[in-house]
């Protein structure tokens, strides 16, 4: 099994590429099951994730290429997938594929709204507390579906066809929103989605869709309205750049007292960050390439922060705030108010040497001056990364096992590191 082995004490110092968001990748992949046209997607990131999404699109009938390289061409832009949903051969996504990650859940409204029906498990994914799906099955059923639960799978119909419905969610759910809004596109009448999550994933997969025929308005806000059409045909589209990439490698860079050039990077989907990152004495500045971070010497200053839905503090960059803040100089509190139970890592940085107290939704970051090395484990993808983080300026070397959760949402995370400094590989172990 892989393992990240880093030696702490590096400052990072360079640019580091951003590649494609995964989080927009994945719903982007999914459009593609509306159209019997071929979608292009440019700029997809090469992570696990998107591999095995790939292969739960295959069983369903899509057939999927990923272009070579062409000359002059470098690595930091991510592939272009050729996606081909000519027929549907399958509208059931199995326990097996479903159960390994849960945005494949969102297979559900496009094979719906396509195909009149669809049985897809009930999803797996990370272990970051309980994550029900019960608002992605209210959002169906308003378009019109019947759903029944039956044995561990949501088996939904519209045989004749989904219904444009005022659907307001009482609580915002990126997948939820996402799911809906694949399905309304192909709807018969107008969807009005009240409360819809404000992610730019969101918006990216709505400008794709747009670009398929769909008729979107409202991007980037909270009530979307869709306009439904009789059927979508092929576009090509590139994937936003990945904010949580972005985040945690200026996370990263704040760590080690560096200073590195996020390029690519959207410094107006990092709002929330920028601004939490400034009251900790870090500097993060908008260039025309990207975002610019720099921590030169100082102590860090310690922050309280709350997650929240976009535009919100990302609970995808709260552990890696919380191994941040191990450095400042004072007591941080930070709240999850997203997941129950995304604490997972905070074991893990204690294994290093920080002082973090847990009380419901909230810990206290102590800030300490020494971190130590240690093996440590991660045990979801943002916990994966935080442990990264720690690392770089933990005394001594740190062996991070389960590397899988890393590689699910990271792409080359050891060479972009090291080529700013750090000394990190991957061993076997
Ligand atoms: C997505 C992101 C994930 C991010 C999260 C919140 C992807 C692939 N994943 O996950 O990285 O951390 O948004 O920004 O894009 N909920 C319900 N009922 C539902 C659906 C959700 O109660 O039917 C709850 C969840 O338990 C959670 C909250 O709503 O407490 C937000 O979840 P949601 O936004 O749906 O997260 P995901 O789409 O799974």
């Amino acid at each position: 099994m892989d393992a990240i082995r880093i030696r702490g004490g590096n400052r990072l110092e360079g640019e580091i590429p951003i590649s494609g968001a995964k989080n927009a990748a994945l719903p982007l992949m999914i459009a593609s099951l509306l159209t019997k046209d071929r979608l292009v997607l440019e700029n997809v990131p090469r992570l696990a994730d998107v591999n095995m999404l790939g292969r739960i699109l295959g069983n369903h009938g899509v057939d999927m290429a990923i272009r070579g390289k062409r000359a002059g061409e470098h690595s930091g832009r991510g592939s272009v997938m050729t996606l081909h949903a000519e027929t549907i051969a399958d509208t059931t996504a199995p326990y097996e594929l479903v159960s390994r990650m849960r945005a494949s859940f969102w297979v559900l409204g496009p094979l719906l709204a396509r195909c009149g029906e669809a049985r897809v498990s009930m999803p797996g994914g990370c272990a970051i507390g309980t994550r029900p799906v019960d608002l992605h099955l209210m959002g169906l059923e308003a378009l019109g579906a019947k759903i029944d639960v039956e044995a561990g799978y949501v088996v939904a119909r519209a045989p004749s066809g989904l219904k444009g419905a005022h659907i307001a969610f009482p609580k915002v759910s990126v997948g939820a929103t996402h799911n809906v809004l694949l399905a309304a596109v192909l709807a018969n009448g107008e969807t009005i989605i009240e409360n819809a999550a404000r992610e730019p994933e969101v918006g990216d997969l709505a400008e794709c869709l747009i670009a398929m025929g769909g008729r979107i308005e409202g991007i980037g806000s909270s009530r979307l309205v869709v306009q439904g059409v009789a059927s979508l045909h092929g576009a090509t589209h590139a994937v936003l750049p990945d904010r949580i990439e972005a985040g945690t490698y200026a996370m990263a860079a704040a760590m080690t007292g560096g200073s590195v050039d996020l390029v690519g990077a959207r410094g107006d989907q990092l709002e929330a960050l920028i601004e939490v990152l400034g009251r900790a004495g870090v500097e993060a500045t908008v260039t025309n390439t990207g975002l610019s971070v720099t921590r030169n010497g100082g102590k860090l200053r310690p922050v309280s922060v709350e997650t929240s839905p976009y535009p919100g503090f990302a609970t995808d960059l709260q552990a890696q705030l919380m191994a941040l803040m191990t450095q400042a100089d004072g007591i941080s509190k930070i709240t999850e108010t997203i997941f129950e139970n995304r604490f997972m890592h905070v074991q893990e940085l204690v294994r290093l040497g920080a002082n973090i107290a847990l009380d419901g939704d909230t810990a206290t970051v102590t800030g300490t001056d020494r971190l130590a090395g240690a093996q440590v484990m991660a045990t979801d993808l943002r916990a994966s990364v935080s442990l990264v983080i720690a690392a770089l300026a933990a005394e001594g070397e740190t062996v991070i096992n389960r590397v899988y959760h890393l590689d699910r949402g990271f792409e080359n995370i050891e060479n972009k590191l090291g080529r700013c400094g750090a000394d990190i590989e991957r061993i076997s172990i």
